[in-house]
């Protein structure tokens, strides 16, 4: 017997993800480790992971998420009425994410506007609150723009190094799901205040137990998921496809047994292992290739499936294990829309993926250290190259980021070199064509 709560239905309406444009191969990075490559590829599960360059940060992925989604026509923008973002990869300590991708975006002012924090659940509590939203119904007809956004970054040469990556996922939210309808069960959350990972605001890299931060999630996995079989009488048996918090693959796999050993349906036919090949690991290519993208991960997995070039998930029922260090974490039910295979190459994932470059492993380095040049004070540059959102530096203690409006604004043509005090936004002129882009 299970419960629902409603009748409305609520959930995702359309989805776009975002990559950096570069990766580091784990092979490659085993190497230069002088670790054998197997433990990357195998011990961890991974192949490659993205790595932004200079001029990507979670607010140009974020901007970049959002900007395929509009362009997608899924939304008027006029029917947007509040952006949240989850992340917790800021770049300010007071001025959210979602407060630059309003500007970018081009949203209009009557919005609601911040970021949501709680490492990688930050998405999934953004999504939560976004439904909320939506069907408490104070703003008729609008919709949630809810971008989980993250870049992971751990120091060269520490445990961690081989599970980073970055993405970013636009989700669109209202009452005609097409993508994922969220399932009116009760909710099944988890919070404990434990340090298992963490990033001071004095450093742009995380730090974590690693090991204990496992144990942390399983437990924290265990908690919501009694929860959430003793409210609804469900066992593991009743989703078509299980989708988990993915900070390295291997962990989808011993989150998977760790589910199946508590299912009150019991275990899967040919066991757990086996189960996590038909019903995990066709989620995971994606996150394979692109790393942890922390409060991302989540909606990789289901932009995976949803891109699946051999699997149609039409009407499919998912359970989803969220979980962010720290912690909290939550377990929740979606269906897929009728219509999933219309996303199959239309949520930028694989466009994204067929771009990108490979890194060698002084690259990845050099693009390292030159990401923290550009975070210090004076570094500004008109972004060279390309076209679309980049951050160019920081500049009288603000981070400047070129968009589209801007750069038309300034009449800056692709490549052009100039020093910090020419290019400054700041100077006379600038300043007044800056605020016209966000206008
Ligand atoms: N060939 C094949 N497999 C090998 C191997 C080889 N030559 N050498 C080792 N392995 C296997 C090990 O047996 C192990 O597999 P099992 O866990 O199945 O036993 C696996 O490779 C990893 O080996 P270690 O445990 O020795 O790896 P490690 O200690 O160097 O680092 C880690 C692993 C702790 C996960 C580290 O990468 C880390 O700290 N990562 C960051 C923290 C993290 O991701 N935590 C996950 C839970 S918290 C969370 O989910 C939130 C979040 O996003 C951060």
């Amino acid at each position: 017997m299970t419960m629902e709560l409603r009748e409305r239905r609520i959930g995702i309406e359309a989805l776009a993800v975002q990559l950096p444009r570069s990766y580091l191969d784990l092979g490659v990075l085993a190497r230069a480790n002088g670790t054998d490559p197997a433990k990357y590829y195998f011990g961890l599960g991974g192949r490659r992971m993205a790595i932004p360059s200079a001029d990507e940060d979670s607010v140009v992925l974020a901007v970049r998420a959002a900007g395929v989604l509009l362009a997608d026509r899924a939304a008027d923008v006029s029917s947007i009425g509040m952006v949240l973002v989850g992340t917790e990869s800021g770049v300010d300590a007071a001025k959210p994410i979602a407060s630059y991708v309003h500007r970018m975006a081009g949203l209009p002012s009557d919005c609601r506007v911040l970021d949501v924090q709680h490492a990688c659940y930050g998405g999934t509590g953004a999504l939560r609150l976004a439904a909320a939203w939506v069907l408490g119904g104070a703003r008729p007809g609008r919709k949630a723009l809810v971008i989980a956004t993250d870049v992971a970054r751990y120091d060269v040469g520490s445990p961690g190094e081989p599970t980073q990556g970055a993405a970013a996922v636009a989700m669109l939210v209202g009452e005609e799901p097409r993508v994922l309808e969220l399932l009116p069960y009760p909710e099944a959350v988890h919070a404990a205040e434990v340090m298992d990972f963490w990033r001071p605001t004095y450093r742009s890299t995380a730090l974590a137990d690693g090991h204990y931060s496992m144990q942390c999630y399983l437990d924290a996995l265990e908690s919501c998921w009694r929860r959430f079989a003793g409210a609804t009488g469900l066992g593991a048996g009743a989703f078509d496809y299980l989708l988990y918090h993915t900070p390295f693959p291997k962990m989808a796999l011993k989150a998977h047994r760790r589910l199946c050993e508590l299912s009150p349906d019991g275990p899967p036919a040919g066991g757990a292992d086996a189960d996590w090949e038909r019903r995990v690991l066709p989620t995971l290519w994606a996150n394979m290739e692109v790393g942890n993208a922390y409060s991302a991960s989540l909606f990789v997995s289901l932009a995976g499936l949803l891109e699946h070039s051999e699997i149609d998930a039409a009407g499919a029922r998912l359970g989803l294990f969220s979980y962010g260090s720290g912690s909290c974490a939550e377990f929740l039910a979606g269906r897929v829309g009728p219509d999933a295979s219309a996303w199959r190459n239309r949520t930028g994932l694989r466009d994204a993926l067929a771009g990108r470059r490979e890194l060698t492993y002084e690259a990845y380095l050099r693009s390292r250290r030159s990401y923290e040049e550009q975070g210090r004070d004076g570094s500004f540059r008109a972004a060279a190259g390309g076209a679309g959102p980049a951050f160019c530096g920081t500049w009288n203690h603000q981070r400047i980021y070129r968009d589209a409006a801007w750069r038309s604004g300034t009449g800056w043509t692709s490549g052009e070199e100039r020093t910090a005090e020419e290019a400054s936004p700041f100077r006379a002129g600038h300043a007044s064509r800056g605020a016209q882009a966000g206008s």
